[in-house]
């Protein structure tokens, strides 16, 4: 199971990076929006940051010709882009021919089962279903992680389903359990995954029977646990 984060800020990046928790990244328009920064060196910038894991960039044409122009020209901006499609018509259309060209792509706004194997089929590189999303409208988002990874499983795709729209850490755990081969989080999910009051009060109790162990004044001073000093 692999962690991206879904996000543009840069010091949210950094962090994960340093926890050793950051194997791709996801953005959209929405998340780009937020950062207020010129297009060009943000996505730049979070290229080179993620590297040489994948960063997905999202389209914003409406129909195939347009995504396929501004694939093209986003795969050019770093070898790491993958390209994010709507899973519509169009966005299939455009897939058709950027798979041709050796583009990466991340079929994205999956709602459906349908959509994602169509996707899959159709060669795409990663599908994101957004589970988050669908459960805040009621639907049954993990049963879907559930169908597909056992549909993706028998037909052996080779596409990786992304679980994204990630709301908290048990959305996270289930679709875990339900076999997704990525999940995508905003940075809030993955430090609450991380944090726990109990860690740090039992923390506290050690560190504070430590102070009553003889030899702790020296214990930790270079060479002191030597064999022999
Ligand atoms: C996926 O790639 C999307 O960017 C994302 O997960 C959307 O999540 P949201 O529902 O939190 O906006």
């Amino acid at each position: 199971m692999k962690i991206f984060l879904d996000t543009a800020n840069i010091d949210e990046i950094k962090t994960a990076k340093k926890w050793g928790l950051l194997s791709g990244l996801t953005t959209n328009p929405s998340i780009i929006a937020k950062t207020n920064i010129d297009f060009k060196s943000i996505a730049t910038e979070l290229c080179e940051l993620v590297s040489p894991f994948p960063v997905s960039l999202e389209v914003v044409a409406r129909d195939a010709e347009g995504m396929i122009a501004q694939a093209r020209v986003l795969s050019k901006l770093s070898h790491n882009v993958v390209v994010k499609l709507p899973t519509n018509p169009e966005g299939l259309a455009a897939l058709n021919v950027l798979k041709e060209e050796g583009i990466e792509t991340n079929l994205t706004l999956i709602f459906s089962t349908s959509q994602a194997v169509l996707a899959a089929s159709a060669g795409a590189t990663y599908v994101s279903p957004f589970i988050g999303r669908l459960e805040d409208r009621g639907y049954d988002g993990l049963g879907m992680t559930r169908d597909l990874m056992t549909i993706f499983e028998k037909y052996k795709f080779t596409t990786e389903i992304i679980a994204a729209s990630i709301r908290d850490p048990h959305q996270a755990i289930d679709v875990c359990k339900a076999g997704a081969h990525i999940i995508t989080m905003p940075f809030a999910v993955l430090e609450k995954m991380l944090l726990n009051t109990m860690t740090d009060t039992d923390l506290d109790r050690f560190l504070n029977d430590w102070e009553k162990v003889p030899g702790k004044d020296v214990a930790f001073i270079e060479g002191s646990l030597d064999a022999g000093v």
